[in-house]
């Protein structure tokens, strides 16, 4: 069985290939554009997943990295899938020593939450307090 090696390191990061599963392949970020993925990854705490040197698997977390978190962008490569590696890359960011602590940790899934159940998340206890501005198709208007 392979093992996934998990790396934060951002120099390790096959960014054409994130941009183009995001972009393409996503359910959530079709068409975002190069620039917005490099600006988002420089400004969050990025998980890659990898066979030897190539990337399998991204997960990326929006944190203060005291009070809050936020998974975002997870995905494994269609051909990787079914071998736990999503279980893998998750169990690393819920270890990370920098995102202990958090009083809240969310993430938004269309139908992956029975991966995340596994972890303790679960649907928002107090739905009735959360507010947000949400644009899901930014990335599909013309500039
Ligand atoms: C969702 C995704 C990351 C799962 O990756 P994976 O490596 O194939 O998943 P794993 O092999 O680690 O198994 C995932 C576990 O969660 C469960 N699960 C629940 N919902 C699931 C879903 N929608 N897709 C895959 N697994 C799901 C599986 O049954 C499995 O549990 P088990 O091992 O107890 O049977 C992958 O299918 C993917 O990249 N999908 C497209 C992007 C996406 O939807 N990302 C999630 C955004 S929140």
């Amino acid at each position: 069985m392979q093992t996934l090696r998990i790396s934060t390191d951002k120099a390790e990061l096959d960014v054409p290939l994130i941009h183009g599963f995001l972009a393409e392949q996503s359910t959530w970020a079709k068409g975002i554009p190069l620039a917005t993925v490099e600006r988002a990854i420089e400004h969050s705490l990025c998980f890659g997943g990898y066979l030897g040197s190539s990337q399998v698997a991204f997960a990326r977390v929006i944190s203060d990295y005291a009070t809050f978190g936020n998974l975002v962008d997870v995905f494994v490569l269609p051909a990787y899938r079914g071998k736990g590696f999503s279980k893998v890359i998750t169990q690393a960011v819920l270890d990370h020593p920098q995102l202990q602590g958090l009083r809240r940790f969310t993430l938004a899934t269309g139908d992956a939450h029975g991966l995340y159940a596994q972890f303790g998340f679960t649907p928002p206890l107090r739905p009735q307090s959360l507010m947000e501005r949400y644009f899901p198709n930014i990335y599909q208007s013309a500039p």
